[in-house]
């Protein structure tokens, strides 16, 4: 059976997934790795753990699948991490990955070498966020210059497991987009922001579209993974950007919502609007011809997990919590909840931005704390909505992934809040190795283009929004979009010295 192969090297660990070439799930395996957190706030991950992971997913999933036939293998990855490699391609220090939050500094004066948001907004279409790895090439120069002047080349996670495979060097407009030294409007390298920072342009790979061949499997590829020679290698993407295809998004109109630990909120563009503020993240789709846009709330299914945690002392299963959620009525009784719990990356890009349940009384039950914390995601999503607006983005359908997307009461809270219908699709449970797995498709002609791998994602569930609940959220939504702007300071305040004790 002929077959493809994407492979995503995820945060927690690695997926293998095998599709055929009608899009159905052959079969799949996972390879869970831990993540170093040396000091507050810095995320690390040796890079061989991928490899290694890589190597048991694969095999994994090819002894569920004897005999089958790859035409390609697409890569997708968690984005923005710096793998910084020496003149012979030996790793130099582990990754820093794209939660790290260690390079404000360098982000901040890089804007300013850049003349302000508005030069860098100019130059790339988005801020330098704490997380891409722009901000990490700085910091490695500034605190480790020893490292930094072995470093003869940076790679992105999926791109450092394509030259274990390939032997080549080799990233794509995707991840390139998350580094924050990319054109993303002409889909190349933003030289002019490159020599501003002092860097020289040899540290970065060149980049391809995310469809194009980059390479084949190497003899050592071969032997390493258990993967046969010879066998081609597409870009593939970053892993929030190649899910929106894989969850069938790619038409105006539909959106694609994530609750995973983050929320995210994305919608293919069919031209590179501009990014007002640096709001949202603008980047080069995996469809040549189109971008993508997100917004990417940091508080999501984290934000319920850490309330079952502390603030449920049964620490109930979350279908338990779900389902008494579902007895509390849209709004909550009135109680809304603000998911800022590690501070914000969009709609309101602020570290020191706090969660809060706001409305108490003491005729609310557990019940109402856990829809109204439901809400809340989905109240962020709707926030990143009304970003997206003036660029022509009004969803019409939402197609939900992630854990989230598992409840069905997480849906119609989501259509009731957009006030259309949420759908979930097949192979979008698969995450992010199943758009890469599309992209292999694409790369080798097995779909003509993007439009019709994404039908390959048939609808699964859908729930219609409820007027009543619609009309309730609406009103709800122009509450919570109050109070972020009145409660600012005071979060501000809060994160003073003094409380730090
Ligand atoms: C996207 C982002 C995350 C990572 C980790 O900007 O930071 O989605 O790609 O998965």
């Amino acid at each position: 059976m002929q077959a493809l192969l994407g492979i995503d090297i995820g945060t927690s660990g690695c997926k293998a997934l095998l599709i055929g070439t009608n899009g159905a799930v052959i079969a799949a395996d996972t390879a869970t790795y831990p993540l170093s957190q040396p000091r507050p706030g810095w995320t690390e991950q040796d890079p061989e753990l991928w490899i290694e992971g890589a190597r048991k997913a694969v095999a994994g999933a090819l002894a569920k699948a004897p005999g089958v036939e790859i035409l390609c293998v697409g890569l997708s990855g968690q984005m923005h991490g710096l793998t910084p490699l020496d003149a012979d391609h030996r790793v130099l220090r582990p990754a820093i990955l794209w939660n790290d939050q260690r390079n404000g500094a360098e982000c901040a004066a890089l804007t300013e070498a850049a003349g302000g948001l508005e030069g860098l907004l100019a130059a790339t279409n988005n801020r330098m966020l704490v997380g891409y790895t722009g901000g990490k090439i700085l910091w490695m120069r500034n605190h480790e210059p020893e490292l930094f002047a072995r470093m003869a080349l940076m790679l992105n996670p999926k791109d450092y497991l394509r030259l274990r495979l390939t032997g080549e060097v080799a990233s794509e407009v995707s991840d390139a987009s998350g580094t924050g030294f990319f054109d993303v409007r002409r889909r190349q390298w933003a030289a002019g922001l490159i020599e501003t920072a002092g860097i020289d342009p040899a540290l970065l790979p060149p980049v391809f579209e995310s469809q194009e061949i980059t390479g084949r499997i190497s003899a050592k590829g071969a032997a390493l993974f258990g993967l046969p020679e010879g066998v081609p290698v597409a870009g593939g993407g970053g892993d929030s950007v190649i899910q929106t295809i894989g969850s069938g998004v790619i038409a105006p109109g539909e959106l694609q919502t994530t609750i995973g630990t983050a929320g995210i909120l994305a919608a293919a563009l069919d031209v590179p609007q501009d990014n007002p503020d640096g709001k949202l993240q603008v980047f080069c789709n995996v469809a040549a011809d189109k971008w993508h846009c997100m917004g990417v709330s940091l508080n999501a299914g984290g934000a319920m997990g850490w309330y079952r945690d502390t603030l449920c002392a049964d620490a109930p299963p979350f279908e338990q919590l779900v389902a008494e959620a579902a007895e509390s009525p849209a709004g909550a009784r009135g109680l809304l909840f603000l998911p800022y719990l590690n501070g914000e990356r969009c709609p309101h890009p602020d570290p020191s931005a706090r969660g809060a349940f706001i409305g108490l009384t003491a005729r609310h039950r557990r019940a109402d704390l856990t829809r109204a914390l439901m809400e809340g995601v989905v109240h962020a999503f709707a926030d990143m909505h009304a970003l997206m607006r003036p660029m022509g983005i009004d969803g019409r359908i939402v197609k939900a992934s992630g854990g989230g997307a598992r409840s069905a009461l997480w849906r119609q809270i989501q259509a009731d809040m957009f006030d259309c219908d949420v759908v979930t699709t097949e192979g979008a449970a698969e995450g992010a190795a199943f758009g890469a797995a599309l992209v292999a498709g694409l790369a080798v002609g097995v779909w003509p283009d993007a439009a019709t791998a994404a039908r390959c994602c048939r609808d699964l569930t859908r729930e219609s929004p409820d007027p009543a609940a619609a009309h309730v959220h609406a009103r709800a939504h122009e509450i919570y979009c109050s109070l972020y702007p009145a409660l600012s300071d005071s979060f501000a305040a809060l994160g003073d010295a003094i409380f730090d004790q």
